[in-house]
């Protein structure tokens, strides 16, 4: 039996306030809340949608060093700039708040000190790196050092540039301190753990016998985790940065990130709540009611907190409603490579709104289409653009725009009144009448994808119907017939601005100014009484526009030009050749030369055959550089060759007499070398 819900609230996961956000937060997490919470709003349900910043944690502070400044800089500047982005793309939180508000400071501490007071944590000391320096204990990801497994440098959590193995800060050779280089010292720490092992049992009836409903990814995540024996993790911390443990004797210590972070969900709603009291009621009645269905949408990151150690903290403290899905994506990848912050390898939501303004939707529908619901998924600009052209452009706004400019053709755009429907009417009707429950189906099942693809059904049914009965044609003979297959149409474009609303608010907005209604609802879908005749439309405008290549072009060039100076960043040069004699050294002849001729080969692709001068003979030279250089460019130079190379011939018979020699940059391109002062051709190099 499906459980009835009298409201529903949504979380969408806090992000760190150390960076701005990029379009695989979008796609795995605020789009498809978004879109959920939009859809139960027109329903007309109960429906809080709950945002904010994560402030606190490693990260943070990280970046604070990083740029010189202190970590309440970097997230009021993060926190800023990251609304911002949210609003711009019509997520439309009903709070949107951060965890270094005084109302979450003092929530999450009241939070923490019952269960402190309930016995619910138990107190484990530790030993743990300490920099007498700065006098710091040291998190696992601020001790670097050698790996014991493959010797490169490691974290003290894991070696990310090696083998990947997880690692614990002691078993690094020579730690040291990222921040001071000093060698850290063990010290004992006192700090609160979470006894997640007494929670184990009820964990694994809740979810893994009580949620067998969770997508595959999630249940399959919590259901490895349960198979293993739960530890107690602690939820306090040696930092400076966080919200202080409320414990008499715990100075210098803090909240863990992850036991304030989600509390943030619930002190946002207060903070709303407190506010608005009249609209919102009691922040009880979102987390507390038996009546209250709770959402979390993150991503696959995020998945253990939410299902396992977020659930256990609110059962340990009591009164508390335990999420009912916890609908998590896998990852978006960009152009086939793991987005990622440190090597910018990102579309940054407030970069793109400089590139493509007003064109938010765009990217809401393309990342819906490509959303990484089951498995992780791409995007690539040539897809962004073949979507927006030919579904955006070439079906649904193809499909509103004729119907509306043939209306103000023949009907002054006033909805002209619908006669008797042919069978054909009928069947269309039919067909787009079922669109409703479909859509309904997919969204309750948290199949975003599947759903906007259902939508977008509805534009194809229209352009397909238009197509087979030719209203242009009948104009002359006919206006009675020409009238019911435009009102159709304006009542099927009308569905459309409904039907569309979760998944593309802005386009909606427009095309319900457009058609001139007031208001609409999500029950009114299906219908074909939205617009009464007579009514008088707005101006038709065009809904989407052609995306142009050259400005594809232009994205593909900045990430390109992105991995370029990502690989420059990591050259490193290869470790040096075993030791030659000096009698070694002087049996290579190496000489100078000037370039006489130089031209390309027929049918050798990378070859350029040189005429050098030599101050002897004269010589031919054959070399693999015509990727690298235009032959003019070499002309008249003077460059280093080997003159007693042995002579080698290539397959269309042409002989090189020597080797020309060039540098290999780090990206694989030849530098041809050459000298900073003229010679006389033939000089030797010693
Ligand atoms: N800041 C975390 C991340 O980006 C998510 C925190 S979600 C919350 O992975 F539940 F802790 F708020
Ligand atoms: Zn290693």
């Amino acid at each position: 039996m499906e459980k009835k819900f009298k409201r529903t609230t949504v979380t969408s996961a806090l992000p760190y306030a150390n960076g701005p956000v990029h379009i695989g937060h979008l796609a795995g997490v605020y789009v498809p809340a978004d879109i959920y919470v939009r859809y139960l709003r027109l329903k007309g349900e109960e429906v809080l949608f709950v945002g904010g910043s994560d402030e606190h944690g490693v990260p943070v502070t990280q970046r604070a060093r990083k740029e010189g400044i202190t970590p309440q800089d970097v997230v009021d500047r993060y926190h800023n700039i990251i609304k911002e982005s949210f609003k711009e793309f019509g997520i439309s939180f009903d709070v949107y708040s951060r965890t270094t508000s005084d109302v979450h400071h003092k929530f999450a501490s009241d939070f923490f000190r019952k269960l402190y007071d309930e016995g619910k944590l138990v107190e484990q000391s530790t030993m743990q790196f300490y920099d007498e320096k700065t006098g710091k204990f040291l998190t696992d990801r601020d001790v670097v050092g050698e790996c014991p497994y493959c010797h490169k440098q490691a974290y003290g959590n894991q070696c990310e540039e090696g083998c990947g193995r997880a690692l614990e800060p002691t078993e690094l050779i020579n730690p040291r301190s990222k921040e001071t280089g000093e060698t850290p010292v063990l010290k004992e720490t006192k700090n609160w753990y979470l006894p997640l092992n007494e929670y184990q049992q009820w964990l694994k009836e809740w979810i893994l016998e009580g949620h067998k409903e969770w997508r595959p990814n999630v249940y399959g995540q919590c259901k490895s985790w349960l198979d293993m024996d739960l530890q107690p993790r602690a939820m306090t911390r040696d930092l400076d940065w966080g919200i202080p443990v409320p414990v008499e004797g715990a100075d210098g210590k803090v909240l863990y990130v992850w036991f304030d972070a989600p509390i943030g969900y619930i002190s946002n709603t207060k903070e709303l709540c407190d506010n608005e009291p009249e609209k919102w009621g009691t922040w009880e009645k979102w987390w507390q009611d038996e009546g209250t269905r709770l959402l979390h949408f993150i991503g696959k990151d995020n998945i253990v907190f939410h299902c396992i150690i977020f659930p256990t903290m609110m059962k340990a403290h009591g009164g508390y409603v335990m999420p009912d899905n916890v609908p998590s994506n896998e990852f978006l990848n960009l152009e086939d490579d793991k987005i990622s912050t440190s090597r910018n390898w990102a579309v940054w939501l407030h970069e793109y709104l400089v590139d493509f303004p007003g064109k938010q939707d765009v990217l809401r529908y393309v990342l819906t289409a490509n959303a990484p619901e089951t498995k992780d998924n791409n995007f690539t600009w040539r897809d962004f653009q073949a979507r927006n052209n030919n579904e955006l452009v070439a079906v649904y706004g193809n499909f509103v725009n004729r119907a509306l400019v043939l209306t103000h053709k023949y009907f002054d755009g006033k909805v002209p009144a619908c006669g008797a429907l042919t069978d054909y009417d009928k069947a269309t009707v039919a067909e787009f009448m079922d669109v409703k429950a479909e859509v309904e189906k997919l969204l309750d099942t948290f199949k975003f994808r599947e759903a906007q693809k259902e939508a977008m059904n509805l534009a194809r049914i229209g352009n397909k119907y238009l197509a087979d009965t030719e209203p242009w044609k009948l104009a002359k003979t006919d206006m009675e017939r020409v009238g019911t297959i435009l009102n159709l149409s304006l009542q099927l474009a009308a569905n459309l601005a409904i039907a569309f609303e979760p998944f593309l608010p802005f386009s909606s907005e427009k095309l319900r100014g457009m058609l001139g209604m007031e208001t609409f609802e999500w029950n009114q879908l299906g219908s074909t009484d939205l617009l009464a005749a007579g009514h008088q439309l707005g101006k038709a405008e065009l809904l989407f526009e052609k995306i142009e290549d050259s400005a594809i072009d232009a994205q593909m060039q900045r990430l390109e030009d992105i991995k370029k100076a990502n690989e420059a960043a990591n050259y490193k040069a290869n470790p040096v050749k075993p030791t030659v004699s000096f009698e070694d050294w002087e049996k290579l002849d190496i000489r100078v030369g000037t370039v006489l001729e130089c031209e390309r080969v027929p049918k050798m692709k990378k070859l350029l055959k040189f005429k050098i001068a030599d101050g002897l003979a004269d010589r031919t030279i054959v070399s693999g550089i015509a990727e690298h250089y235009a032959p003019e460019e070499l002309v008249g130079k003077q460059v280093l060759f080997i003159a007693n190379f042995a002579p080698r011939q290539f397959k269309n018979g042409l002989v090189s007499e020597g080797m020309i020699l060039s540098a290999e940059n780090y990206d694989g391109s030849l530098a041809v070398t050459s000298l900073l002062r003229e010679v006389k051709p033939g000089s030797e190099v010693k």
